[in-house]
Protein backbone atom coordinates (compact mmCIF):
# COMPACT_ATOMS: atom_id res chain seq x y z
CA UNK A 1 0.00 0.00 0.00
CA UNK A 2 1.36 3.60 -1.09
CA UNK A 3 1.76 4.86 2.23
CA UNK A 4 4.31 2.28 2.89
CA UNK A 5 6.32 4.01 0.28
CA UNK A 6 5.69 7.72 1.01
CA UNK A 7 4.85 7.74 4.75
CA UNK A 8 3.04 10.32 5.69
CA UNK A 9 4.56 13.42 8.44
CA UNK A 10 3.42 15.58 10.41
CA UNK A 11 3.81 19.23 11.20
CA UNK A 12 2.47 22.61 13.22
CA UNK A 13 1.33 24.86 11.60
CA UNK A 14 -0.38 27.91 13.32
CA UNK A 15 -2.77 30.82 11.80
CA UNK A 16 -1.38 33.90 14.23
CA UNK A 17 -3.59 36.13 16.13
CA UNK A 18 -3.33 38.82 13.11
CA UNK A 19 -4.76 36.36 10.45
CA UNK A 20 -7.21 34.84 13.07
CA UNK A 21 -10.15 36.39 13.15
CA UNK A 22 -10.35 37.34 8.92
CA UNK A 23 -8.19 35.04 7.09
CA UNK A 24 -8.69 31.42 9.03
CA UNK A 25 -11.82 30.22 6.66
CA UNK A 26 -9.57 30.99 3.30
CA UNK A 27 -6.05 29.52 5.41
CA UNK A 28 -8.15 26.05 5.91
CA UNK A 29 -9.20 26.00 2.96
CA UNK A 30 -5.99 26.33 1.00
CA UNK A 31 -4.76 23.50 3.47
CA UNK A 32 -7.63 21.28 2.48
CA UNK A 33 -6.58 22.02 -1.33
CA UNK A 34 -3.18 21.74 -0.94
CA UNK A 35 -4.07 17.86 0.21
CA UNK A 36 -3.06 17.81 4.03
CA UNK A 37 -5.17 16.57 6.31
CA UNK A 38 -5.93 18.72 9.88
CA UNK A 39 -5.50 15.63 12.08
CA UNK A 40 -5.53 17.99 15.06
CA UNK A 41 -7.04 21.69 15.54
CA UNK A 42 -7.67 23.93 18.22
CA UNK A 43 -8.13 27.51 18.67
CA UNK A 44 -5.39 28.93 21.66
CA UNK A 45 -4.78 32.40 23.50
CA UNK A 46 -1.36 31.98 24.31
CA UNK A 47 -0.08 33.18 27.67
CA UNK A 48 3.10 35.42 27.48
CA UNK A 49 4.84 32.29 28.91
CA UNK A 50 3.49 29.93 26.83
CA UNK A 51 4.46 32.27 23.78
CA UNK A 52 7.97 32.66 25.18
CA UNK A 53 8.40 28.98 25.69
CA UNK A 54 7.06 28.86 22.22
CA UNK A 55 9.75 30.67 20.62
CA UNK A 56 12.51 29.90 22.73
CA UNK A 57 14.62 29.58 20.06
CA UNK A 58 14.39 33.00 19.08
CA UNK A 59 15.34 34.17 23.15
CA UNK A 60 18.26 36.25 21.46
CA UNK A 61 16.67 38.01 18.95
CA UNK A 62 16.46 41.70 19.01
CA UNK A 63 12.34 40.89 18.19
CA UNK A 64 11.69 38.48 20.94
CA UNK A 65 9.98 41.23 23.35
CA UNK A 66 7.47 41.92 19.84
CA UNK A 67 7.63 38.75 18.62
CA UNK A 68 6.26 37.28 22.22
CA UNK A 69 3.58 40.15 22.65
CA UNK A 70 2.27 39.60 18.75
CA UNK A 71 1.52 36.31 19.30
CA UNK A 72 0.05 36.26 22.93
CA UNK A 73 -2.38 39.52 21.87
CA UNK A 74 -5.48 37.20 20.51
CA UNK A 75 -6.39 33.89 19.81
CA UNK A 76 -4.74 31.88 17.06
CA UNK A 77 -5.39 28.44 15.75
CA UNK A 78 -3.18 25.68 16.16
CA UNK A 79 -3.34 22.89 13.74
CA UNK A 80 -1.65 19.23 12.81
CA UNK A 81 -1.02 19.27 9.19
CA UNK A 82 -0.22 15.89 7.81
CA UNK A 83 0.51 14.37 4.56
CA UNK A 84 3.96 13.58 2.73
CA UNK A 85 6.50 15.56 3.31
CA UNK A 86 4.52 17.88 5.28
CA UNK A 87 6.82 20.47 7.43
CA UNK A 88 8.57 21.51 3.37
CA UNK A 89 5.05 21.30 1.80
CA UNK A 90 3.83 23.75 4.41
CA UNK A 91 6.49 26.03 4.74
CA UNK A 92 6.76 26.33 0.82
CA UNK A 93 2.95 27.26 1.58
CA UNK A 94 3.86 30.05 3.77
CA UNK A 95 6.21 31.55 1.93
CA UNK A 96 8.84 33.44 3.02
CA UNK A 97 9.05 34.79 6.58
CA UNK A 98 8.93 38.98 5.06
CA UNK A 99 6.05 39.51 3.20
CA UNK A 100 7.54 41.74 0.77
CA UNK A 101 10.27 38.87 0.00
CA UNK A 102 6.94 37.00 -0.63
CA UNK A 103 5.03 39.44 -2.67
CA UNK A 104 8.17 39.18 -4.99
CA UNK A 105 9.63 35.45 -5.21
CA UNK A 106 5.65 33.58 -4.32
CA UNK A 107 2.50 35.80 -4.80
CA UNK A 108 0.83 32.78 -3.90
CA UNK A 109 1.74 32.28 -0.65
CA UNK A 110 -0.08 32.88 2.29
CA UNK A 111 1.65 35.18 3.84
CA UNK A 112 2.31 36.74 0.29
CA UNK A 113 -1.36 37.27 0.48
CA UNK A 114 -2.37 37.78 3.85
CA UNK A 115 0.84 38.99 5.62
CA UNK A 116 1.18 43.02 6.64
CA UNK A 117 4.78 42.54 7.77
CA UNK A 118 7.90 40.37 8.51
CA UNK A 119 6.39 40.22 12.72
CA UNK A 120 2.57 40.12 11.58
CA UNK A 121 3.09 37.41 9.27
CA UNK A 122 -0.47 35.74 9.36
CA UNK A 123 1.02 31.78 9.77
CA UNK A 124 4.33 29.70 11.31
CA UNK A 125 5.00 26.35 10.17
CA UNK A 126 7.69 23.86 12.09
CA UNK A 127 11.29 24.60 10.41
CA UNK A 128 12.08 20.60 10.81
CA UNK A 129 10.04 17.09 11.64
CA UNK A 130 12.05 17.24 15.50
CA UNK A 131 10.46 20.96 16.13
CA UNK A 132 6.95 19.46 14.54
CA UNK A 133 6.70 16.59 17.03
CA UNK A 134 8.35 19.13 20.10
CA UNK A 135 5.89 21.82 19.47
CA UNK A 136 2.72 19.49 18.71
CA UNK A 137 3.51 17.66 21.98
CA UNK A 138 3.60 21.55 23.94
CA UNK A 139 0.88 22.28 21.99
CA UNK A 140 -1.60 19.28 21.99
CA UNK A 141 0.62 18.06 25.19
CA UNK A 142 0.07 14.26 23.96
CA UNK A 143 1.70 11.46 24.42
CA UNK A 144 3.19 10.08 21.37
CA UNK A 145 1.47 9.88 17.47
CA UNK A 146 0.06 6.46 17.50
CA UNK A 147 -1.57 7.23 20.71
CA UNK A 148 -5.02 6.62 19.54
CA UNK A 149 -3.67 3.34 18.54
CA UNK A 150 -1.94 2.70 21.60
CA UNK A 151 -3.99 3.99 24.69
CA UNK A 152 -5.50 0.79 25.25
CA UNK A 153 -9.00 1.80 26.54
CA UNK A 154 -8.03 4.88 28.58
CA UNK A 155 -9.10 8.09 28.25
CA UNK A 156 -7.47 11.51 26.96
CA UNK A 157 -6.53 13.30 29.94
P1 LIG B 1 11.86 32.81 11.84
O1 LIG B 1 11.87 31.49 12.54
O2 LIG B 1 13.16 33.37 11.36
O3 LIG B 1 10.87 32.79 10.58
P2 LIG B 1 9.71 31.76 10.15
O4 LIG B 1 8.48 32.12 10.94
O5 LIG B 1 9.53 32.05 8.69
O6 LIG B 1 10.19 30.38 10.43
O7 LIG B 1 11.21 33.90 12.81
C1 LIG B 1 10.12 33.59 13.64
C2 LIG B 1 9.18 34.76 13.66
O8 LIG B 1 9.82 35.91 14.23
C3 LIG B 1 8.73 35.24 12.30
O9 LIG B 1 7.67 34.47 11.78
C4 LIG B 1 8.35 36.66 12.56
C5 LIG B 1 9.35 37.10 13.62
N1 LIG B 1 10.47 37.85 13.03
C6 LIG B 1 10.50 39.25 13.17
O10 LIG B 1 9.58 39.84 13.75
N2 LIG B 1 11.55 39.95 12.63
C7 LIG B 1 12.56 39.34 11.96
O11 LIG B 1 13.50 40.04 11.50
C8 LIG B 1 12.52 37.92 11.83
C9 LIG B 1 13.62 37.19 11.10
C10 LIG B 1 11.47 37.22 12.37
Amino acid sequence: EIDFFFPKQRTLAVIKPDATEEHREKILEEIHAGGFSVTQLKETALSREMAEEFYKEHREKPFFGQLVEFMCRGPCMMLVLTKENAVEEWRAMMGPTDPDQAKATSPMSLRARFASDILHNSVHGASNEQHAEEKIRFIFGEICPDAELNRDGETDG
